[in-house]
């Protein structure tokens, strides 16, 4: 009796360690998205998971500030660069919550060389000297999980922050800050290869 009971207990715990929490994608309606100007697929499962930060607009904590924030970028993306859509495949706020930019299987705008075999994923805040919160990188990781277990992202990908996707000193982003914390998390590699060139960052 005890033991079923004990059994019970451990199968439960081990399927809430093992599971995959599904992250809730704040679709692009919800915050207000345009329409994108033009759509170009891109094929997945992709090889890299690349970092940003927003920089501007800062971090925001208020589902209402992280809507108002992608309306921004989307405003900034599309209307002063002429870009089809926001740059980002997603964004994660402050709030907690991930926001749909161009998604799994469209061809993104954050790092050249890279945006049609990566997920781009923006960070909402300026990461410089600050750390985002907990459940804004959890939730980040939370996302790229999921991405690999549906089969938008390779098993074995490479991550990556924007900077290493740029010649040394041409970014900041996804900051100092964050750009440290990303090279302790899984499949982080210290080298980047734009044209097959490889190159070494700390
Ligand atoms: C969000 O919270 C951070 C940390 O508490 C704070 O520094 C920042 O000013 C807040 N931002 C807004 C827009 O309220
Ligand atoms: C974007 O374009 C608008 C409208 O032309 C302009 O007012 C704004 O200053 C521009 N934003 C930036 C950051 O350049
Ligand atoms: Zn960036």
């Amino acid at each position: 009796m005890y033991s079923l009971l004990l059994f019970v207990i451990l199968a439960d715990f081990l399927r809430e360690v093992c599971a995959i929490s599904d992250v809730d994608i704040v679709p692009r309606d919800a915050w207000g998205a345009r329409p994108p100007y033009m759509i170009e697929a891109m094929a997945n499962p992709v090889p890299y998971v690349v970092i940003h930060h927003s920089y501007i607009p800062p971090a925001c904590n208020t589902t209402e500030d992280c809507m108002q924030a992608m309306r921004s970028m989307q405003d900034y993306h599309q209307l002063n660069h002429s870009w089809n859509d926001i740059g980002y495949s997603f964004a994660v706020g402050g709030d907690g919550r991930a926001y749909m930019g161009r998604g799994w299987d469209r061809v993104g705008a954050h790092a050249p060389k890279f945006n049609d075999k990566s997920i781009g994923i923006c960070i909402i805040g300026d990461w410089s000297a600050d750390l985002p919160p907990e459940r804004q990188l959890k939730v980040t990781q939370d996302l790229i999980e999921m991405g690999v277990r549906d089969g938008a992202i390779q098993k074995d990908y490479i991550l990556l922050g924007h900077k290493q996707t740029k010649k040394k000193g041409a970014t900041e982003c996804p900051g100092d800050r964050l750009f440290e914390e990303i090279q302790t998390w899984p499949n982080w590699q210290n080298e980047a290869l734009p044209d097959g060139k490889k190159e070494t960052f700390d």
